[in-house]
């Protein structure tokens, strides 16, 4: 039997199409990202995550010579507010990435398959869903309305 998974998701041509909390966003990923610790792969990610206290709390990438030890900017900022914010929800999530040279080229970033499994921790965790955005410089912003719908057939504790 063949099935199909479908999902949805929302283009903005640019910041003008956010709406205020949105912008918020946007500016604070985008403020993150210049503060990234990256200076072996030279591409800065920046996040910004809204709780559903109405707090806004950022982080970056952060490399290291050793290179797995590195993190990306998601699992970052996730990982320190799982640590401080245990009992808050987690709204909205906003990325922005890009080559630390600006290039017109670079798309909207999305996040990698690690932090998609990380993100989805916490969507199950708290029992609802986390609104993604995802962007460049260009301020072109791609979002999904769960972290579910960048990552099918996910692993999660019912397995275990
Ligand atoms: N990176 C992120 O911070 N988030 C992602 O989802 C994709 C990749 C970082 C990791 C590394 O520091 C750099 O971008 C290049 O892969």
């Amino acid at each position: 039997m063949k099935k199909n998974i479908q999902i949805s998701y929302q283009q903005f041509a640019d910041r003008n199409a956010l709406d205020e909390t949105e912008r918020m966003l946007f500016e604070r990923a985008k403020q993150a990202r210049e503060n990234a610790y990256a200076p072996y792969s030279n591409f800065l990610v920046g996040c910004a995550v809204l709780l559903e206290n109405g707090e806004i709390y950022s982080g970056n990438n952060q490399e290291n010579a050793a290179f797995p030890s590195g993190l990306c900017a998601e699992r970052t900022t996730l990982f320190w507010i799982g640590a401080n914010f245990p009992h808050e929800k987690i709204k909205k999530i906003f990325i922005i990435g890009g080559p630390r040279a600006f290039s017109e080229k670079t798309p909207p970033i999305p996040p990698c398959g690690a932090c998609r499994q990380s993100l989805i921790e916490y969507e199950t965790k708290q029992n609802e869903n986390i609104e993604l955005y995802f962007s460049n410089l260009n301020e072109e912003v791609i979002k999904v309305h769960s972290i579910k719908d960048l990552l099918p057939f996910y692993f999660n504790a019912t397995f275990l």
